[in-house]
């Protein structure tokens, strides 16, 4: 198959690297001049694991070519996606902004040839595929295609085999024509038996909202239970393993933390929240999620601040891990994006390490952070250790060598990596989350 990839942001580059090495052809397509010559030469501008290895395999093996010309990739290809951006609207009321999906498909449609699919791959509100229908069949009349909604469920960090061994793959389509091609392209995965699900365009839709607010749902619900759990002496870590030994409720996405972030919890729970708004309908378990989610940070900061003994003014606070998650170098809605500055505010002073995040964090966090080389450099001379994102180089730390470094021995573990009774017999005041 010839595949076009409008947009080479992270789900459009893992997405067509990914078919280039299931054997389809794969045309990415960015205005960017600058973006698609380092793509050329194989280099990646985003840090995803395992990602630059397989674009440099596959434009070396001929299956894989960017380009900044449209005219040239979209009349060949047998499908287009649809990959650019949907940020949160500017007007901050939690729509996403759909200028680009529109902009890309007035191009798409200019220059299509022959029956082409042309498949909304960004996440997007219900009822965007059938404007991207309206506005090809506006541009260009003559053009013979079917739109159709194949939403991602890619995790960044995992998104290679997210993407290679998927639970499943949702396409939306309304003819059997677009249903045929769609299926032709996923074929590799189809023999692995990954089930395919095939739906309405709006269902297709709607269910990518429906399956991130359900995990934002249950992250904040285990925030909860964490917090009970310390009002009552209880251990969270248990209760998640209790309870997600039931199947119906599963052992996945039940690690009490800081707070969920990351570029499509936050905004996805937001729009799905206007989406439903506009219809007359409420999704309240999902705003109470949300709301949940900003507690969530608040509370992080007062639990450092009461762990370094009521005010953090003149503390040295250690952070380690900036990033939402590991493997990533992303730090959009991260809650050390909220956490820092409300400590920085208080009067700490903060030093800060991630592995891979710190060039983004510098223009995300305000001046001030000072920047560490590792972990144990952080923590010299620090009152206060916040292991805020789960590393695996944070996983195992000689703790003798941070104790002995620090001013104060005292351990914040926002990630529940250390066993509170280890810890504190080591000599750390230690607390976890809802693990104490
Ligand atoms: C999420 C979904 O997991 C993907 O299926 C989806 O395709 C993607 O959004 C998207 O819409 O593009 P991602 O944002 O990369 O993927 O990251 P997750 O691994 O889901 O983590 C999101 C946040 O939840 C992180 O801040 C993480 O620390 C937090 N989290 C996750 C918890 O606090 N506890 C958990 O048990 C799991």
């Amino acid at each position: 198959m010839n595949i076009t990839m409008i947009g080479t942001g992270y789900v459009g580059l893992v997405t067509g690297t990914c078919f280039a090495e299931f054997g389809h052809m794969v045309t990415c397509v960015d205005k960017v001049e600058e973006k698609i010559t380092k793509l050329k030469e194989g280099v990646i501008p985003i840090y995803e694991p395992g990602l630059d290895t397989l674009v440099k395999k596959n434009i070396s093996e001929g299956r894989l070519c960017f380009t900044t010309d449209i005219t040239q990739a979209v009349p060949k290809a047998d499908a287009v996606f649809i990959a650019v951006g949907t940020p949160s609207s500017r007007r901050g009321d939690g729509y996403a902004d759909l200028t680009y999906i529109y902009d890309a498909a007035r191009e798409v449609a200019a220059h299509l040839e022959g029956y082409t699919v042309v498949v909304d791959k960004s996440t997007v509100p219900v009822g965007t595929a059938r404007q991207v229908s309206r506005i090809i069949a506006e541009t260009n009349p003559k053009a013979e295609f079917d739109v159709a909604s194949n939403p991602e469920f890619l995790r960044e960090g995992a998104a290679i085999s997210d993407f290679m061994r998927p639970d499943r793959v949702v396409i939306g389509i309304e003819t059997e024509r677009a249903e045929e091609i769609l299926r032709e392209i996923y074929m590799p995965l189809y023999l692995r038996d990954t089930p395919i699900v095939s739906t309405t365009i709006e269902t297709a839709e709607l269910a990518k909202y429906a399956a991130n607010a359900f995990l934002a749902v249950k992250i904040s619900f285990i925030n909860e239970i964490a917090n009970v759990c310390e009002a009552v002496g209880a251990n969270v870590t248990d209760i998640a393993k209790a309870i997600g030994m039931d199947g119906r409720i599963g052992s996945k996405f039940l690690h009490p933390g800081p707070g969920y972030g990351g570029s499509c919890f936050p905004k996805d729970t937001l729009a799905l929240m206007r989406i439903v708004q506009e219809h007359g309908e409420n999704v309240r378990v999902v705003e109470a999620a949300v709301e949940v989610n900003a507690a969530q940070k608040a509370r992080m900061v007062k639990k450092i601040r009461e762990m370094v003994g009521g005010s953090v003014a003149g503390k040295t606070i250690a952070v380690l891990g900036l990033t939402f998650k590991p493997e990533t170098d992303d730090m959009r809605d991260a809650p050390a994006a909220t956490i820092l500055p409300a400590l920085l505010e208080k009067g700490a002073r903060i030093k800060a390490h991630d592995p891979q995040g710190m060039e983004e964090a510098r223009a995300y966090l305000p001046a001030g952070i000072e920047y560490q080389e590792n972990a144990y450099q952080a923590a010299a001379e620090a009152d206060c250790v916040v292991l805020m994102t789960e590393w695996n180089q944070y996983r195992a730390l000689d703790l003798e060598r941070i104790k002995t470094s620090m001013k104060a021995a005292v351990f914040v573990d926002l990630r529940n990596v250390y066993d509170p009774v280890r810890m504190k017999s080591l000599g750390f005041n230690y607390t976890g989350v809802g693990n104490r």
